[in-house]
């Protein structure tokens, strides 16, 4: 919506695509998404227990409730084991789990626990995000920390456990104690007692590189036997739990596996270094926190901020006028349909000209930054060898920085490792400082295939590539420079800390209806990825490609969408820096592409108004005095009501861009039907 007419507190409401797509309704919805794997993980599927979801007794137990008192955990050490659960609303959330870790050359800290002492604290205050999905964040958590040691070794180890009214978060801090100078997690064990028969959506944990990049899957969990994190379960209708992490700072990233005989339940798997070793720690430490984002409806997980607000404050924060929330363009989606190429030659891409056309289009656009992947010297050739600094022998890049710099258009500079992220470790310095004298303050990152690091091969998601993310954050804010980092670690809030790194790709995003085959992104996907993947943060999902059957290169493959849908996304994905993906002439071709003209990258309120995840999502954000509201379905045909409750009282225009009554999914995906109407609320 936007403010039409001030005088009148009249505003425009704007309604993306109310999407409906058309029939081919005898596909069953989920099984498209189940892969090989996924269908042999049901086979295998166990009974659930009797009584798996039995809490800790409270009785014997610290208890610490939400502020609100919904939610209540409850800890307890039971037969020397720390163990905790989860009651929201009366009823068993997460039944009594295990808690603990293993370190190197010391008895279990699973065993022998017993509780010293606790400490309590109320959390309350209200920060404002430099970019967000809320222009204001309520903080409030009761917070309780239970000092364990372990009889025999005098070992101490502490939990800290907040409740918000919308979820919880734990982590394990290890006190500065003697003999704690140097020492190696070999495994960390702690459980999540889920309902087995709780519907769920996750993606399988093994992979070592891109294993964010795979499609949803739809199963019980008693089905699931690996999971990466964000894994979302719904207990019952109206009762949803995701578990994640927060804070991923010098440590591997989480995975889940199943425990063997006792469905539902989950274990903590950490990616491992080369040698086995789960972290190489030394002296105090704090882990991650393990989050569980909890609400009655999927809206409430799409609108919660548990995992920003189990993140530090701001720590880059003073002149932070080069952090700039914005829509992007960029030499990419012709790469991607094989119209022109990354490599030097007669259909290389990224040419001064070319780019140039970007930067009119950026301007045309209201997008504040212009990529060109393909810009710097080997750049997509051989797979080897780097150079971030030397543009190729078309394009003349002051000529392009001035150009950009005239129109008001930022630069984001490629920098696609290719697995050598030695030579990009040692060399991030040079190349930052480089393009700060420059005038570039924005870099895409790319981390495809292998992650050579300490000149060994190793899973992109282990600890020592989780530090190697953090000094490219820390570079890059001694430098101006914010990060979208593709093929990187899954988002777990870290940029309330570092809001210089802004968005990411994990996720199966635009590129992969090129890559996944005929059927590319199932519609469903982008239906569930809100309540998932997104629980961790923002996403480079590339949308806005309006000529959905864009085909040059003839690769037989198509965006599948309508284009109409393709606007939704826009309300529906947050990202700070969000791309429009599509080229300048097919921009050019689409009359709705006057939706995407000054859409917000930040936002100032979210409303996730109704959803079924894996059928359909509504979302409305609100941007100043306007409203972008967008609604998505899966394969199927779906007329919705929307209340407009959520507006103020008064008069507003609605700008409607949906599908036409004669678009269908996979015949005619184009026309998008563009009206105006008075709304009143
Ligand atoms: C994969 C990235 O996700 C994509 O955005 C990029 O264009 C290619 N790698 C090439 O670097």
């Amino acid at each position: 919506m936007r403010r039409a007419d001030a005088a009148r507190r009249t505003l425009l409401a704007m309604t993306a695509a109310v999407v409906l797509f058309g029939g081919t309704a005898a596909v069953p919805a989920q099984a498209a998404e189940l892969t090989p794997g996924a269908l042999a993980e049901v086979a295998q599927a166990a009974e659930p227990a009797p009584g798996a979801l039995a809490e800790v007794g409270e009785a014997d137990a610290q208890v610490v409730s939400s502020p609100d008192g919904d939610l209540r955990v409850a800890v307890a050490t039971v037969d020397g084991r720390l163990m905790y659960s989860v009651n929201s609303h009366g009823k068993t959330l997460v039944g009594a789990s295990g808690l603990g870790l293993d370190l190197a050359g010391r008895p279990s800290l699973t065993r022998g626990m017993s509780i010293a002492s606790v400490e309590r604290r109320t959390i309350n205050e209200t920060w404002k995000p430099l970019w967000g999905t809320s222009s204001k964040v309520r903080n409030h958590a009761s917070e309780l920390t239970v000092h364990a040691v372990q009889a025999g070794t005098g070992f101490r180890l502490d939990l800290v456990f907040r409740v918000f009214d919308d979820g919880v978060g734990f982590r394990y801090h290890f006190p500065g104690q003697s003999g704690l100078d140097a020492y190696t997690v070999t495994a960390e064990q702690t459980e999540f007692a889920l309902d087995p028969a709780a519907r769920s959506w996750s993606i399988a944990a093994g992979k070592t590189w891109s294993a964010d990049e795979q499609h949803y899957r739809d199963l019980p969990l008693s089905g699931v036997s690996t999971a990466q994190t964000p894994i979302t379960a719904a207990p019952a209708a109206d009762s949803y739990v995701v578990v994640h992490e927060a804070d991923l700072t010098d440590y591997p990233s989480m995975t889940l596996k199943a425990v063997p005989g006792r469905p539902g339940v989950f274990s903590s798997d950490l990616i491992a270094l080369p040698d086995g070793a789960k972290a190489r720690l030394n002296g105090e430490f704090a882990t991650p926190w393990r989050t569980l984002t909890v609400g009655e409806r999927p809206g409430d997980l799409g609108e919660s901020h548990l995992i920003e607000n189990l993140n530090d404050a701001c720590a880059i924060c003073g002149d932070t006028s080069w952090i700039k929330p914005a829509t992007y363009v960029g030499v990419w989606w012709e790469l991607q349909r094989r119209q022109t190429t990354w490599t030097a030659g007669p259909k290389h891409g990224a040419t001064t000209a070319r780019v140039k056309q970007y930067i009119d289009l950026a301007k045309q656009a209201g997008a504040k930054f212009v990529l060109a992947e393909g810009w710097n010297a080997n750049s997509g050739g051989s797979w080897s060898g780097q150079d971030f600094l030397t543009p190729q022998a078309d394009f003349d890049l002051p000529e392009v920085l001035r150009y950009a710099a005239d129109n008001g258009i930022g630069y984001i500079a490629h920098n696609e490792t290719r697995g050598d992220i030695d030579y990009y470790d040692q060399n991030l310095e040079k190349i930052f400082s480089r393009y700060e004298e420059l005038g570039i303050h924005a870099v895409k990152t790319g981390y495809a295939t292998k992650f050579l690091l300490g000149g060994v091969n190793r899973s992109h998601y282990d600890q020592e590539a989780v530090r190697h993310y953090q000094r490219v954050i820390d570079a890059a804010a001694r430098h101006r420079i914010t990060i979208d980092a593709h093929e990187a670690i899954k988002p777990t809030g870290l940029a309330r800390t570092y809001p210089n790194m802004m968005t990411g790709e994990g996720v199966a995003g635009m590129e992969q209806q090129n890559y996944m085959g005929v059927n590319g992104n199932p519609p469903a996907q982008a239906t569930i990825l809100p309540f998932t993947r997104f629980i961790g943060g923002p996403a480079d999902y590339t949308p806005g490609v309006l000529n959905v059957t864009w085909d040059p290169a003839r690769l037989g493959t198509r965006v599948q969408t309508t284009s109409a849908a393709q606007l939704a996304l826009y309300p529906t994905f947050f990202s700070p820096m969000q791309m429009l993906a599509d080229t300048p002439e097919n921009y050019a071709a689409h009359p709705e592409f006057a939706f995407l003209k000054n859409m917000p990258a930040t936002w100032d309120e979210t409303r996730v108004l109704d959803s079924v995840i894996g059928d359909y999502t509504v979302t409305a954000r609100r941007g100043g005095g306007t409203w972008h509201l967008g609604a998505i379905t899966d394969e199927n045909d779906r007329t919705l009501q929307v209340p407009l409750s959520f507006l103020p009282q008064g008069t507003f225009v609605a700008e409607t861009y949906a599908d036409a009554q004669e678009t269908t999914w996979k015949g005619d995906p184009l026309p998008v039907e563009i009206r105006k109407t008075l709304v009143r609320w």
